[in-house]
This record gives C-alpha cells, sequence and structure tokens, in this order.
C-alpha cells in the first residue's frame, strides 16, 4: 500500500523592520487611504541588510521542525519556493538552509513558481512521498522581496513584504489527516503581467540594466488583477469539485494573499463566510511564496488550526502560476 503525505507542522518568521503606507507616502505619490482602500495592505516586513532569503528560511524552517519533532536527520527532501532566492542562479537556496539546518546528503531544490511556489513545493512532497521516494519533506516559501522591488515605482512597491513560512509534511500509512489533493496549473502566454525581465539569458547582468530598472520586479497589475480573480475562482471550485467536497466543509480558506479584494471576490464566488477566509495581507502585505505558511501560521499561533481542520490553500502569481490544495491538517 502507498504511503499519505501529512502536513505535520508549520512555522514562520517575519523581519522585524516593519514599512507602513505612511513610510511609503514619503518615498512615492500614493496616500494610506488610496492602499488601504485598492489592496487592504497597512504595513510589510523588510528585511535587515545582512538578511539574505535563506535566514529567513532558517528560523521558519527550524520552527516547523521542532513543532514536528523532527531533528535533521529525519529530513529526507528539501524544497524552498522562492522568487528572491540568495544567489541568482546558483548556489540553490535549498543548499545554502539545508547546510545552515544540518540536514546533509539530501536532496535539495529550489521551486520558480512566484507566489504559487509553495503550492508547487506542496505537490511534489506529496509525489515524492506517495512514490516512496522520500518520507518526511521540509517544505518552506521565503522571500526577500524587497531586493528587487524598484522603491520609485507606486503600482508595485506599496505591495510588496519579506518573510518566510515553512511546513513538514510526512509519510503516514493511514489516510486520516492526509494532503487529499493538489492541483497545480501554468501559462507562459501571460509572461510579461509580472516580470523580473533582467539578470537572465535574455537580458543578461552585464547589459544596460540600471538604466531599465529591469533587475526589479514588473507588474502589469490590472490585468493581472482580473486574470487571478478568474482563475482562482475556477480553480479552486475544480478541486472541490473533482473531490467531492463543498465550500461549507472547508474550515478554513487560506489564498495567497496579494490584494485583499481578489481574496474577497474568490471568497464571495464560493460563498464562504468570512470566518473561513484567512486574511493576513494587511500586516504583511504580498509576501508571494511566504504567504500561504505565513498565514497558516498565524492561524496555528491563534490556536485556531487543530488536528483535522481542513484547510483550502489556493494561490496565484507570475508565470503565470496557479495552484490549489486540499488537505486536513495532522499537527498538534
Ligand atoms: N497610489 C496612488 N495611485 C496609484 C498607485 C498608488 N500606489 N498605483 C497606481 N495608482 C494609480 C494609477 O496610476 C492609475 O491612475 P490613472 O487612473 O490616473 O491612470 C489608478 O491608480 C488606477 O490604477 P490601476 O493599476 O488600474 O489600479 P488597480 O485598481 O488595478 O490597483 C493594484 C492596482 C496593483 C493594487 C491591483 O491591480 C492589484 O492588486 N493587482 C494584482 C496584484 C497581484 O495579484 N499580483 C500578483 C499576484 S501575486
Amino acid at each position: 500500500m502507498r504511503p499519505y503525505a501529512q502536513m505535520v507542522s508549520v512555522g514562520a518568521y517575519v523581519p522585524e523592520k516593519t514599512l507602513s503606507n505612511r513610510d511609503l507616502e514619503r518615498m512615492v505619490d500614493t496616500t494610506d487611504e488610496w492602499i488601504t482602500k485598492r489592496t487592504g495592505i497597512q504595513t510589510r516586513h523588510i528585511a535587515a541588510e545582512d538578511e539574505a532569503t535563506s535566514d529567513l528560511a532558517y528560523h521558519a524552517a527550524k520552527q516547523a521542525m521542532e513543532r514536528a519533532g523532527v531533528g535533521p536527520e529525519a529530513i529526507d527532501l528539501v524544497i524552498v519556493a522562492s522568487i528572491s532566492g540568495d544567489y541568482l542562479f546558483m548556489p540553490s537556496t535549498a543548499c545554502v538552509l539545508a547546510h545552515r539546518l544540518g540536514i546533509k546528503g539530501v536532496g535539495a531544490l529550489d521551486v520558480l513558481a512566484a507566489c504559487s511556489g509553495f503550492i508547487y513545493a506542496l505537490s511534489s512532497a506529496k509525489a515524492y512521498i506517495e512514490s516512496g521516494m522520500a518520507r518526511c519533506v521540509l517544505i518552506v516559501g521565503a522571500e526577500a522581496l524587497s531586493r528587487f522591488v524598484d522603491y520609485t515605482d507606486r503600482g508595485t512597491c506599496i505591495l510588496f513584504g519579506d518573510g518566510a513560512g515553512a511546513a513538514v509534511i510526512r509519510a503516514s500509512e493511514s489516510p486520516e489527516n492526509r494532503v487529499v489533493d493538489v492541483k497545480i496549473g501554468a501559462d507562459g502566454e501571460f509572461q510579461d503581467f509580472l516580470i523580473t525581465p533582467g539578470g537572465g539569458s535574455r537580458h543578461p547582468a552585464h547589459g544596460a540594466l540600471d538604466k531599465a530598472h529591469c533587475q526589479f520586479m514588473q507588474m502589469r497589475g490590472n490585468e493581472t488583477f482580473k486574470v487571478a480573480v478568474k482563475t482562482l475562482t475556477q480553480d479552486v471550485q475544480t478541486i472541490l469539485a473533482r473531490n467531492g467536497v463543498s465550500a461549507s466543509e472547508i474550515k478554513h480558506f487560506v489564498p495567497h494573499q496579494a490584494n485583499y479584494r481578489i481574496i474577497k471576490a474568490v471568497g464571495d464566488a464560493l460563498g464562504l463566510s468570512e470566518e473561513q477566509v484567512v486574511m493576513t495581507v494587511a500586516k504583511y502585505g504580498n509576501t508571494s511564496a511566504a504567504s500561504i505558511p505565513m498565514a497558516l501560521n498565524d492561524l496555528y499561533e491563534a490556536g485556531r488550526l487543530k488536528k483535522g481542520d481542513r484547510l483550502l490553500l489556493d494561490a496565484f502569481g507570475g508565470g503565470l502560476t496557479w495552484g490549489s490544495a486540499l488537505l486536513d491538517f495532522a499537527g498538534d
């Protein structure tokens, strides 16, 4: 009989420094009122100068491992989802993180799926465990996005924040409290909706990068917004339908935290109550791959995430990529 995958713990970390809407008013032509009304964001955390993405990931991962009661020797695969890795493109952030955690000699890989990264990592962890190729996988979403934000572009700099979240996914012979289903998708047709154009092989770093600001993230916000609402709604409806689960059976809907209006539109389309929808965007902004595990950790630390709780996760981001997951939490 094949093993099942369980999410047995979560953890998270946010850097100390914050950047409020009022701070941004002094940097670009914007207002606290505009940002709050259009996005729901009030503040975000910013990594210290000496903190890279793997440093944020380390604290989140350590907490998740402690809560799962597993040491470095138990982990047999490390997956880090990030679009703001320590290095471009080598070594991977997963290698740096595994070394710091004392995890030796097992696979470590990065996943590049922007804001959908955590769901992509979860889908890989589930597949590795169910195929018997791994027994205990550490998955992390971690971002130091502030390093790639253009703080002269009011269309993007108000949105993003830094942070990390992690989970331990473990094999179980019992089908109880398992990761029931994960669904991922992508469409490169809209690759320019969210893009960091410079530094790769198309526009190498030795080109005129600074002039064009092309080492920073760029976004076609309004178009992205519309595709996000439509895609996310269809995606969650599909994963619920194919598992015969109704929206009312979901204890916590934990979507990627990009904009409260997107979250509300999807929640309304599913007929979810306010109580079911988890919203952390006000205090963290958009932390891309880190946002879902950070939100899970918030729930956990508030005493609201209990063993057996049915979770629906849902994300959308650059690529374009998207994904959703249905699981029953297996942590204590
Ligand atoms: N402060 C004040 N005005 C701003 C502004 C800011 N920070 N940013 C943009 N504006 C202005 C625009 O210049 C525009 O002005 P104009 O009408 O004079 O041309 C007006 O506000 C409307 O801009 P628009 O981009 O259409 O606003 P919007 O309602 O779409 O909100 C976002 C902008 C970015 C908040 C929204 O599009 C969004 O959240 N998009 C998706 C984000 C997302 O999901 N990202 C990826 C998934 S992770």
